[in-house]
């Protein structure tokens, strides 16, 4: 450990996480977005502009059309497989190795948490990397492209699809039930990058909060959280996150 920083974080913040020994965080788009991956709800690019993501990421829309959403997921793998974690992702590697009991829950699809190297990551929406078959669920470790037709599975056939939750999809119900027990036993839950918008996950919080945790709220604009977080910091998760990890505990290598 080196010397601790000077910050503008507040002091009962600082020894909050001094004393933590449990803590949650969860995560969304916001924390990826320095890394260059757009936010789920920022307006989409080029070709796909014409779409809402909320259009493309549901069963029916696979029904309507697997092809055009298979390729707007190729699209968006091939996006996540092109950029890197960014300091927002290795600080959070920092903060589980300096509190005992560090849960990391992350709506992203991108896989970059894992890649920065943080350990045991909840993935409560999937991950991109992955793919399954539509209709028996069956995992695919590999797939052919011929770029005109969507995969399909070796196992019975069926259309292979992102290994992601879409609008009206279960989550999966170990890492739901995983993420849930850490927000209600945790001293400090931090929300990071996220607008939350989305259920269950935006309820984590409000679970962390009535079972007695602080709650940290990272974001680059005000959420429906805010009025409720015992702490705001308002602005980029990549600066924000580096920065309080060496006031908290001092520059680990
Ligand atoms: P959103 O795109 O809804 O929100 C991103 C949040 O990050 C916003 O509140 C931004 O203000 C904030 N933000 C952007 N850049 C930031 C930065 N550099 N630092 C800190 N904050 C920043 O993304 P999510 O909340 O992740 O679900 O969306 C949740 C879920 O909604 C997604 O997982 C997806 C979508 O429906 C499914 O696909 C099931």
């Amino acid at each position: 450990m080196c010397e601790q920083m000077e910050t503008n974080f507040p002091p009962e913040l600082i020894s909050l996480l001094r004393a933590c020994r449990r803590a949650a965080a969860l995560t969304g788009a916001g924390v990826s977005q320095e890394s260059g991956v757009p936010t789920f709800r920022d307006a989409q690019s080029g070709l796909w502009a014409q779409y809402r993501p909320e259009d493309l990421a549901t069963p029916e829309a696979f029904r309507r059309n697997p092809k055009l959403v298979w390729d707007w997921y190729a699209m968006r793998r091939a996006r996540a497989d092109s950029v890197a974690p960014n300091p927002g992702h290795y600080a959070l590697v920092e903060m589980a190795r300096c509190i005992e009991d560090f849960t990391l829950i992350t709506q992203n699809v991108d896989g970059l948490h894992a890649r920065a190297g943080s350990p045991k990551v909840i993935e409560l929406h999937g991950n991109i990397r992955r793919v399954k078959c539509f209709e028996c669920g069956q995992p695919a470790a590999t797939w052919r492209e011929d770029g005109e037709t969507v995969p399909r599975c070796a196992a019975c056939g069926g259309l292979l699809r992102p290994d992601v939750v879409w609008f009206g999809e279960m989550l999966p119900s170990e890492a739901l039930d995983a993420a849930w027990a850490a927000a209600r036993a945790c001293q400090v839950f931090f929300s990071i990058g996220t607008s939350g918008l989305v259920q269950p996950a935006a309820s984590l919080a409000y679970a962390a909060r009535g079972g007695g945790a602080a709650v940290v709220e990272i974001n680059l604009e005000p959420t429906p959280l805010t009025a409720q977080a015992d702490f705001f910091l308002r602005g980029k998760s990549g600066e924000i996150l580096p920065a309080l990890v060496a006031a908290v505990w001092g520059q680990t290598q």
